[in-house]
């Protein structure tokens, strides 16, 4: 079998430094790491990731690796792995099978190598490394003691495969921890989604109207650090709870019909599927750029574009134009995939910090209860709770405690007003 695929394995040594430059950015996960190395929690577990291979990734897999883990690793996106991360891993003794741009033949080859491997412990971001192993790779079930789940795209496609009767392992859900999804979801996507955009086009966001499709944890961070930008922030939404509070936090809300025919820049966030679509890019202005920050490359019809368009012309790396049969020029970026990982280089680590913390005492929690029920569970509220006070901490941020008084007063209804 061979160890690791890779697009050049010479590009390891500028892959060491950019790991080094996100450890050094990652407080909470290397104290967990220290902990590790000491105490060995994961001796001799084999460990299945199918996640984005980015710097902050390969710090965690560091981390595994000082737990006494064997790691084999794919990329949960085709255009999000950073080659010279992949090959500084494979140095690192990682089964490492990424590299960007692939086709999806090659994803999943990739996704096959690292189930090979027999993983007792995943992870996974999306889950398709979940639902290969359910439905491909039924023989790989019986050495799995459980997995956990990075994205809010995972959880719902594993809930619904735990509706349906079809989920055989525990799987920890790592992407509704508040730990994760208060921060990750929303500061980390939010700067990391304007990162990618600026990347692709260098554009002035001041002064441009930028239509955020989805108010979720995602599409807040977007729409908050758009405005931040100067942008005039439009949001469409389909739940009208969110599309409220969208409007008494300073947007302005409409569907995407109307919305299609004033925005400069688009950006999905939903999970949903063909949120931009023929209709909407139909009543586009002339240069309108499109990009999406949602799991898959599903929310922006790219059929639609690729069908309305008479020519396509690649500008520059993630910036494809697409002209109209009217002369119309519309702009696609990261060929519609997660716009801050094809264009940039996703989360800051500081925010990568804390999911991944989740992510590394989830791992030790799997491998200690090795006989969780075949569910969607909850990340355990200690370790919730854990992340939040070790960041704090490395922070150098106090904060109070609750007195005995306090704590009584809290508990007891018999005192009012007074
Ligand atoms: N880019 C990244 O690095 C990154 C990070 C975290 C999550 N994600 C992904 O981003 C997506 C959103 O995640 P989230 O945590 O914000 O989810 P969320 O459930 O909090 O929010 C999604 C929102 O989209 C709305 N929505 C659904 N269909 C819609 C439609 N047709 N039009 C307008 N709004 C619609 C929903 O009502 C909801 O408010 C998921 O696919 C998730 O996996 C990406």
């Amino acid at each position: 079998m061979e160890d690791f695929k890779v697009k050049d394995t010479s590009l390891a040594p500028q892959g060491h430094l950019q790991i080094e430059w996100a450890s050094k950015h990652m407080p909470v996960l290397n104290q967990i790491k220290e902990r590790f190395t000491k105490q060995k929690p994961l001796k001799d577990i084999t460990i299945g990731a199918c996640l984005h291979v980015t710097k902050e990734t390969a710090v965690l897999v560091e981390a595994f690796l000082a737990g006494g883990a064997k790691v084999s690793l794919c990329g949960s996106n085709p255009l999000s792995t950073k080659d010279d991360v992949a090959a500084a891993l494979t140095e690192k003794g990682v089964h490492v099978f990424a590299w960007r741009g692939q086709t999806t033949d090659e994803y999943y080859w990739c996704t096959q190598r690292a189930i090979d491997y027999k993983p007792e412990i995943t992870l996974d971001d999306g889950a398709d490394f979940t639902s290969t192993i359910h439905s491909r790779r039924t023989e790989a079930l019986s050495n799995i003691k459980g997995g956990t789940e990075e994205t809010t795209t995972g959880v719902l496609r594993l809930r619904a495969m735990e509706k349906a009767g079809a989920l055989k392992f525990a799987i920890i859900a790592v992407n509704d921890a508040y730990s994760k999804y208060l921060f990750d979801n929303r500061y980390g996507t939010g700067q990391s989604t304007l990162d990618g955009i600026m990347r692709a086009t260098n554009i002035l966001l001041a002064g441009k109207n930028f239509v955020v499709c989805g108010y979720g944890w995602c599409g807040r961070g977007i729409a908050m650090r758009a405005q931040g930008m100067g942008a005039n922030v439009i949001v469409t939404e389909t739940n009208p709870l969110r599309a409220l509070e969208a409007v008494m936090n300073g947007f302005r809300a409409m569907p995407i019909s109307e919305a299609a025919a004033l925005g400069d820049i688009f950006v999905t966030a939903t999970g949903d599927i063909s949120v931009v679509r023929k209709e909407h890019m139909q009543n586009m202005k002339d240069g309108a750029i499109l990009a999406n920050s949602g799991h898959f490359n599903v929310e922006i019809d790219i059929q639609d574009l690729e069908e309305l368009a008479t020519r396509k012309r690649t500008i520059r790396p993630n910036l494809d134009e697409y002209t109209l049969k009217d002369g119309r020029r519309l702009y696609l970026l990261g060929e519609g995939r997660l716009v801050n990982l094809a264009a940039a280089e996703g989360h800051p680590s500081e925010v990568m910090d804390m999911s991944f913390a989740d992510q590394a005492l989830c791992v030790e929690y799997l491998a200690k209860n090795p006989k969780m029920a075949p569910r969607v569970h909850p990340v355990p509220k200690e370790i919730d709770e854990s992340v939040a006070t070790l960041k704090l901490s490395a922070m150098k941020i106090r904060i109070d405690e609750l007195t005995d008084e306090q704590k009584k007063y809290l508990a007891t209804w018999e005192m009012g007003t007074i």
